[in-house]
């Protein structure tokens, strides 16, 4: 069980807080992951009363949980929420909630401050909090947790660093990339860690290459006012597909703690081969939908282009798709391509990792009818299903000499478990002060150093940009990333 604490949510009416944070706390009360003194403070503009906001909060989780709501849990819950009022721009707000912190004795003393809210205004609240003597209260602690975006480019992000450290040490910042908090993404350190077997193999030796995918079938929806202008490179490669590899290509911690895994991951980063202006279309790709048939929820629907799209400005060159080729520069890994892609309107909701092996030394089946042996697959995949496979060549029964694939897959080993959300994960975390999950500062940075080249540029060519069909695997012109002819897009598990 977590430690006691009040957990402030700023922006608790808005969507981050009604879609993930408020259902996750249900679920970790639920669990009883939660002191039972713990309290929830939501701030907000609308002058509501605490039965007023316990109210809303009633309604919210009956849409988002439907029938897996449990009444009796549900008033449990609500018991811990209060509200104070309050504009993030007014500094009459942040008095009152220090008040209210300070009088009300059933407020724990240890404090998070979760900010749902848009990054631009997360110095200003920091500073807010800071005036009000809330970031280093003299009783208990103070946490503060911050969403991505960290920035909009690495100059950006040291910007925001610098100003958030004036008021809040290191160790009280938690970073949240989602991510990390999915199981299938910590499942990757534990294949790697707790598996002796692949490790002789997890090296430039026996890898041919590695791809990082997330395909999503919905468009931008009504989010353009926030995407128009941010493209996939920063929104997702930056973020989501860089924790990726870094677990994919990390060297084993000397120990689970957050620090020694932290600085695995910054070695990563700092290793990953910069891209030089003259390099940037030989290893990274962008291209932006352009009408086509829906997939998923929207499946054969006609959808229109990303151009066409609400608050999209009709000459935007921000590009829904992206992909890079990353070489990173160690010992481990050195001339291995990791192909890393992303892209909105595609064909499928599909997150995957998929690791190619090199061919045998030896053609030995040469002078049978097996012309070219297929290389063997580690195939990871993240979403939709957890799911973990292995392809091999085994010989097809029969009198000629001829392989097939077989799969050793292991998709099973999930079914019927709980799936637990990637913010329950987190919230548990920062309750219990354990950082291993978060971004530290330099890690954030350095994942900017990687992609800033190719933004720098891009940022310069706004004439032009390829398209994908909606509902499509996205651009064929991408694979110009390829550095071999027999490299190709792992696009599903059964191919
Ligand atoms: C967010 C991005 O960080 O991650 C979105 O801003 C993206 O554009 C989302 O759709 C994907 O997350 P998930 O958990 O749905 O794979």
């Amino acid at each position: 069980m977590s430690t006691s604490c009040t957990l402030v949510i700023f922006g608790a009416t808005g969507n981050l807080s009604q879609i993930k944070l408020l259902p996750a706390l249900y679920h970790l009360d639920r669990g009883d992951h939660l002191a039972p003194s713990m309290r929830v403070l939501g701030f907000g503009r609308r002058d509501w009363t605490d039965e007023h906001w316990r109210d809303e909060v009633r309604e919210i989780l009956g849409r988002q949980l439907g029938e897996r709501l449990d009444g009796v849990l549900l008033e449990r819950l609500l018991q811990r929420l209060h509200f104070v009022e309050g504009d993030l721009e007014d500094d009459a707000g942040f008095r009152r909630l220090a008040q209210r912190l300070a009088d009300d004795d059933g407020l724990p003393p240890n404090l998070v401050f979760y900010l749902a809210i848009a990054p631009a205004f997360y110095g200003e609240t920091a500073d807010r909090l800071a005036a009000c003597g809330l970031s280093r209260p003299n009783q208990g602690w103070a946490r503060l947790v911050v969403e991505k975006p960290f920035g909009y480019d690495l100059e950006s992000a040291e910007i925001l660093d610098e100003h958030l450290q004036r008021h809040f040490d290191e160790e009280q910042i938690y970073r949240i990339d989602h991510y990390l908090g999915k199981s299938t993404v910590q499942n990757v350190l534990v294949f790697r860690f707790a598996n002796l077997l692949l490790e002789p193999l997890w090296n430039r030796n026996y890898i041919d290459h590695v791809q990082i995918t997330h395909a999503e079938a919905k468009g931008i929806g009504k989010r353009a006012g926030f995407y128009d202008g941010v493209g996939a490179l920063r929104d997702m490669i930056q973020s989501h597909l860089l924790q990726m590899l870094t677990l994919v290509a990390m060297e084993p911690p000397p120990s689970m703690d957050a620090e020694a895994l932290r600085d695995e991951k910054v070695k990563v980063l700092r290793s990953i081969r910069p891209i030089p202006r003259q390099a940037v279309h030989a290893q990274a790709f962008r291209a932006q939908y352009r009408a086509g048939e829906g997939r998923g929820a929207q499946e054969g629907i006609r959808v229109p282009g990303y151009l066409d799209e609400e608050g999209v400005d009709p000459h935007s060159t921000t590009e829904t798709y992206a992909a890079l080729k990353l070489y990173i520069d160690n010992w481990r890994w050195r001339s291995v391509p990791f192909y890393v892609r992303t892209g909105k309107r595609m064909a499928a909701a599909h997150s995957l990792i998929a690791i190619r092996f090199r061919h045998p030394p030896q053609q030995l089946f040469s002078d049978t009818p097996i012309e070219q042996l297929k290389p063997n697959w580690l195939l990871l995949n993240i979403s939709p299903n957890e799911c973990m496979r292995i392809e091999l060549l085994v010989k097809q029964p029969g009198l000629t000499m001829r392989t097939q694939t077989e799969r050793l897959d292991a998709s099973t080993c999930s079914v019927g478990r709980d799936q637990i959300d990637a913010y329950e994960a987190l919230i548990l975390d920062v309750l219990s002060g354990d950082h291993s999950l978060f971004l530290r500062a330099d890690e954030v940075q350095h994942a900017w150093r990687v992609v800033d080249p190719v933004l720098k540029l891009w940022a310069t060519e706004r004439d032009f940009i390829h398209t994908y069909e909606a509902g499509s695997w996205g651009p064929a012109e991408a694979t110009r990333l390829f550095d071999k002819e027999d490299h190709d897009w792992r696009d599903v598990l059964d191919e």
